[in-house]
């Protein structure tokens, strides 16, 4: 028994719809997806700790200088800044939550992962990290320092 041919061209026809359809619409997710992960910062969990003591002698920060600590499970950032004051920031990039550095030449604060900067308040001045770094305080005593969160 042999199938009629009109019936076997709208089945292809409607195999070539469905398969062109769905291969524009996974096209898009493709494109889209990945913009939009770019455009929308996550959600990143506060860290829990409140203040940390670091066995870090104020004197061995050199000005213009920069180092990554633990402040509870999350990476701070300790800054000597030119003219010698000490500031403390959260390390997580607020764009996608990479770890930003110190960079000596620029004087700043930048973020590797997608070219962001950040001055020596915290506040986001270029590229694409849509917020500041939160801001902590920094105390020094004796050969320690206490970084807190600002109340
Ligand atoms: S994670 Fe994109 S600029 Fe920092």
């Amino acid at each position: 028994m042999e199938q009629d041919p009109s019936v076997l061209a709208i089945d292809r026809r409607r195999f070539l719809d469905w398969f062109l359809g769905t291969s524009v619409g996974a096209l898009l997710v493709a494109i889209f997806y990945p913009v939009a992960r770019y455009l929308v910062p996550p959600k990143v969990e506060e860290s829990t700790a409140l203040s940390v003591t670091l066995d870090i002698d104020p004197a061995e920060i050199a000005p213009n200088s920069g180092r990554i600590f633990r402040f509870g499970g999350r990476p701070g950032i300790l800054v000597r800044t030119p003219s010698g004051e000490l500031r403390a920031f959260s390390a997580v990039c607020t764009h996608l939550a990479c770890i930003v550095q110190y960079r000596p030449d620029l004087s700043h604060i930048w973020c590797a992962c997608h070219n962001g900067h950040f001055d020596l308040t915290g506040k986001n001045i270029a590229g694409p990290p849509p917020r500041p770094l939160e801001a902590f305080a920094v105390n020094v005593r004796g050969k320690q320092i206490v970084v807190s969160k600002a109340t």
